[in-house]
């Protein structure tokens, strides 16, 4: 057992029969994942709205059914991870790539529930780069724009040295801050860059945060 495993196995306590889930992306939901089929072997039945395309391939390897955020007018709660989370329950969430479909569904949500190992807890966000999601048309721009505030941007790119392109066919910017003093401030100012589909500023947006430790024990906030 590891913190993620830890978090991802609890969140399983979330879940009731009959509930439309969000289903985040990442190395710790594929413990939530795996949980999931394991009851649904033994009777829960749900139905899943995944926030990725590594995430739909599992899903389907598990036989979890899945309908699209377009088809659903609720979903019951969202289970993800993050990359970390503040004492507030603010976070930075994208390092996967996934944030503009996790931030969709998590906003369709009526509860939003992160998973983390210990490691994911900060004081204050920033240390993590965080992800800008960009229109590959005119992106030196945005990248120009984020230079000239000082916010240290670098164009992510996948393991042969091409820009990493996400599911949604944009690319990712991470920005390289090391400590945002105001979250919202930030977040606000993001939304109003043309050309930014969207950032992994994820505030104000989550109900309940399962944290794992290395020896199993879960601390919620
Ligand atoms: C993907 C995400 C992930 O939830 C985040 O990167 C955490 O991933 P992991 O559980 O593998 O540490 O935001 O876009």
């Amino acid at each position: 057992m590891n913190g993620k495993e830890a978090a991802g196995r609890k969140a399983i306590d979330e879940i009731s029969d009959g509930m439309t889930v969000g289903l985040g992306t990442g190395s710790t939901v594929y413990y939530f994942l795996q949980a999931l089929a394991e009851k649904m072997a033994d009777g829960l039945s749900v139905t899943g709205v995944a926030t990725s395309e590594k995430t739909v391939a599992l899903a389907k390897e598990w036989n979890i059914p899945m309908v699209s955020l377009n088809s659903v007018s609720r979903i019951d709660v969202t289970i993800d991870g993050a990359d970390e989370c503040d004492p507030s329950l603010d976070g930075i969430k994208g390092g996967g790539g996934a944030l503009l479909y996790e931030k969709l569904v998590a906003k369709a949500s009526e509860k939003r529930i992160w998973i983390v190992d210990d490691r994911k807890k900060v004081e204050q966000l920033g240390h993590f780069p965080l992800p800008v999601e960009v229109i590959p048309f005119g992106w030196k721009k945005v990248q120009a724009l984020m230079e000239n505030k000082q916010y240290h941007p670098a164009l992510r790119r996948n393991e042969t040295g091409e820009p990493f392109i996400t599911d949604a066919g944009h690319y990712i910017l991470d920005l390289h801050l090391e400590k945002i003093q105001n979250a919202a401030a930030l977040a606000d100012e993001l939304d109003h860059v043309t050309g930014i589909v969207e950032h992994g500023l994820f505030v104000d947006m989550t109900d309940k945060v399962l944290i794992g430790y290395p020896d199993g024990h879960i601390e919620t906030i």
